[in-house]
């Protein structure tokens, strides 16, 4: 049985006294989720995550790392650094990073594989622009992104791998995808992923993303591949976030 996880993913968003703000509402009303949860905060505010929640049932992460180990990349942030600051989880190929940063699914792959190599679990986002669902190549776009990826992991590695499925048209314009058109797409992805190891794709968690809020979450948890959510907007409110989780668990 695969445990649903729910991360938030924070952005370029917070402050110290936000973010205080935020975790202890989250711990305030958390219980002993029967879910994975986790946090994917700014880098400056990793050790902050570290102090507020190292006794708890909430793990961090970052949401990006640089492929590079270490050395002359000014402004990166390597693995090692994020594993410093105890954080198990790494966003990785975000859209917003493959659009806005010219992130090319080579590069992805490569950051997945540091990440594992150094002992985090990269959440490797893949997923279609509107232009090409419409056009009918949702498949051969996650397909591609997602073998990008696989080829640089290790058989034993992959059931470090989350997958997170998230429509580039979903994310933050409060269009969800159906439940059965996510649920497609991450059998799809599941499919792809026994083709490489039939196991290991039992265990991965594919994560759906794209405007999951406490209305709509029940539904989209409830179908058979969809393993939990990466959640932007509404993992900045405390009540939307415990309400996304509770529905998880
Ligand atoms: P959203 O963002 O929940 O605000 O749509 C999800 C994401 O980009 O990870």
């Amino acid at each position: 049985m695969r445990r649903k996880f729910i991360a938030g993913n924070w952005k370029m968003n917070g402050s110290l006294a936000a973010n205080a703000a935020l975790l202890s509402g989250i711990q305030a009303n958390l219980g002993s989720p029967n879910c994975d949860v986790a946090v994917c905060a700014p880098a400056p505010y990793l050790d902050q995550c570290r102090g507020a929640l190292a006794d708890s049932a909430i793990a961090w992460g970052a949401q990006d790392l640089s492929a590079h180990e270490s050395g002359a990349y000014t402004g990166e942030i390597s693995a090692a650094m994020l594993t410093d600051f105890d954080c198990s989880y790494v966003i990785a190929g975000h859209s917003e990073r493959r659009a806005y940063h010219g992130e090319s699914d080579e590069l992805v792959g490569r950051k997945a594989a540091r990440a594992l190599s150094a002992g985090l679990r990269p959440i490797v986002c893949v997923g279609e622009t509107l232009e090409e669902r419409e056009s009918g190549r949702t498949e051969q776009v996650v397909q591609r992104q997602l073998e990008a990826v696989l080829k640089e992991v290790a058989d034993a590695d992959l059931v470090r791998l989350v997958v997170a499925y998230e429509p580039v048209w979903a994310i933050g314009t409060g269009k969800t995808a159906t439940p059965q058109m996510a649920q497609e797409v991450h059998a799809f992805l599941r499919g792809r992923l026994a083709a490489r190891h039939a196991a290991a794709a039992t265990q991965i968690q594919i994560l759906y993303g794209g405007s999951m809020k406490p209305d709509n979450a029940a539904d989209l948890l409830a179908m058979e591949d969809i393993d939990g959510g990466l959640i932007g907007g509404a993992a900045l409110k405390a009540a939307d976030f415990l309400a996304i989780i509770h529905a998880a668990a």
